[in-house]
């Protein structure tokens, strides 16, 4: 016996020659039984063949492979949504009723602790609703702002998603004059991220106080249909600017479903501090 091959079997002649053979090529000895071919001197190197073969089927597998990974990576982006450009949209009060500037200055104003949110432009882009003028009587506050509507020019909205990493609402909040014994700047009233401590000024189309933060708040740009000229008072959104988009966009106008006509302010708990949100200064 040869191996495992009876002593008839043709092709090899002994283990020694069948380990002559170097490891790993494979070879076929034509003119093997019931073959017309010669039974020598017709020496395939089945080792190359089966390398182009296995190439070829590589290939039409990694085409295969490729088309259907093309394919499904097409159908798995997701498609870009947003906004083609920006809406105008009606706000609303809280109880769902039109916002007018007549409202806006009985049911808030500088010293206002709660806040007041809507979406705008997209569903996930939420912003402040602030009415910077003094309460009742005097006080602190501002008129005649960057950007402010209504009577007294104090109304104004600035995005809600801090420009530092990102933090949102009531992370951000609004701090009234009081708030805080000790100001910042000359400022008692602003806007503070607990998350890393950036401040922005209000009065100052939302311009960084402190850092980290080196970009203002995005402002929403409202128009306000002023009675005086003819208009029914009521309080519209229909843009929003700034030197950098919302944070976490590339755009402001996408990543996001846009709202619809008319949006409805929604009321917030500020994180209030335990203490003076500057300690120390
Ligand atoms: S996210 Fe607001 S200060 Fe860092």
């Amino acid at each position: 016996m040869n191996g495992d091959c009876p002593a008839s079997c043709p092709y090899v002649s002994s283990r020694v020659d069948l380990l002559d053979f170097p490891l790993g090529q494979i070879h076929r000895i034509s003119g093997g039984v019931g073959s017309s071919e010669p039974s020598s001197g017709g020496d395939v190197d089945e080792t190359k063949r089966n390398i182009l073969k296995l190439l070829a089927v590589a290939g039409v597998v990694g085409a295969a492979g490729g088309g259907l990974v093309g394919g499904t990576l097409q159908f798995a982006q997701p498609p870009v949504i947003g906004a083609k450009s920006y809406p105008k949209v009606q706000l609303l009060d809280v109880d769902g009723s039109p916002l007018t500037a007549k409202k806006v200055a009985a049911e808030y104003n500088v010293t206002t602790a709660e806040l007041y949110l809507f979406n705008y432009p997209l569903t996930n882009e939420p912003n402040f609703l602030l009415n910077l003028a003094p309460a009742t009587g005097g006080g602190p506050g501002a008129t005649r702002v960057n950007g402010g509507v209504g009577p007294d020019g104090a109304i104004v909205a600035y995005s809600a998603i801090c420009q530092h990493l990102g933090c949102p609402a009531p992370a951000l909040s609004y701090y009234p004059p009081g708030t805080c014994p000790q100001t910042f700047g000359g400022k008692n009233f602003y806007i503070h991220c607990t998350c890393h401590g950036s401040t922005y000024d209000v009065a100052n189309s939302a311009a960084n106080l402190t850092g980290p933060a080196v970009y203002p708040l995005p402002q929403v740009t409202l128009q306000w249909n002023d009675p005086a000229k003819g208009g029914d008072d009521t309080l519209w959104a229909i843009g929003e600017k700034g030197p950098q988009p919302v944070n976490g966009h590339f755009d402001t106008l996408v990543g996001g479903y846009q709202v619809g006509n008319t949006v409805a302010l929604q009321k917030q708990s500020p994180i209030t501090p335990p203490a003076c949100v500057f300690p120390g200064v």
